[in-house]
């Protein structure tokens, strides 16, 4: 069966999607590990109510953000997952860890990369004035949220919306099209081609499925 390392930092529920995905068999995977780089992320207690292994590693016992990210290289490569997901992970992620797992780790950002990179996406939206932003998950490469798109949706933004409001919006299309990524990476469907991913059998519509 296939395995899965996710990284949080925080309330998890991308996490909670995804256990769900594999729960209801829509995702033939386990979840080996679930890794935090934060003690109080309430993601660690959405895993453990699932029987899935937690750790938190604290960053203030390592120097430097390399030496972090080789130690959790190390943990992580003893569950020799198929797909490293990080799941609302808020550390950038050094050149020494995407080098350990090239091809095998996806993010998911809150925004249609390539806009509104980095934090706080749905304010940037706001801010910028969109009438429309969304959600991408996306392999992960050096540079930060760019890298190839496997899957995006997009959601309305409405005149009266607040930070809050608009996050909310894009996290039930996050919860939708996580899984739906992961499902087809695990099923060997994605191919990359340079920035261009392809997938074997996607139905692309508003949110692409299948
Ligand atoms: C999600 O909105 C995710 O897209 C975002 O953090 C949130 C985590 O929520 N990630 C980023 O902004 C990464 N740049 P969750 O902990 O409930 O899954």
């Amino acid at each position: 069966m296939k395995n899965l390392v996710v990284l949080i930092s925080g309330r998890g529920s991308n996490l909670k999607a995804i256990i769900n995905a594999i729960e209801s068999r829509k995702i033939n995977a386990k979840i080996s590990l679930v890794l935090s780089n934060k003690k109080e992320a309430k993601g660690l207690e959405i895993a453990k109510n699932h029987g899935i292994k937690t750790k938190f590693i604290d960053p203030s016992f390592f120097s430097s953000r390399e030496g972090y990210d080789i130690y959790i290289a190390e943990l992580i490569k003893k569950e020799k997952p198929d797909l490293i997901v990080l799941a609302g992970y808020m550390r950038i992620l050094s050149d020494e860890f995407i080098d350990a797992f090239e091809g095998k780790i996806v993010n998911i950002h809150p925004s249609l990369i390539p806009a509104f990179q980095g934090k706080n996406a749905q304010k940037q939206a706001l801010e910028f004035g969109s009438l429309i932003t969304g959600c991408s998950v996306h392999f992960v490469t050096k540079d930060l949220d760019s890298g190839p798109v496997i899957i995006q949706a997009a959601v309305p933004v409405l005149p009266e919306d607040t930070e809050e409001t608009l996050s909310e919006r894009i996290l039930s299309y996050e919860h939708r099209i996580y899984p739906q990524a992961i499902k087809w990476i695990l099923e060997g469907r994605v191919k990359v081609e340079g920035r261009k991913v392809i997938v074997k059998d996607a139905k692309y519509g508003t949110i692409p499925v299948n």
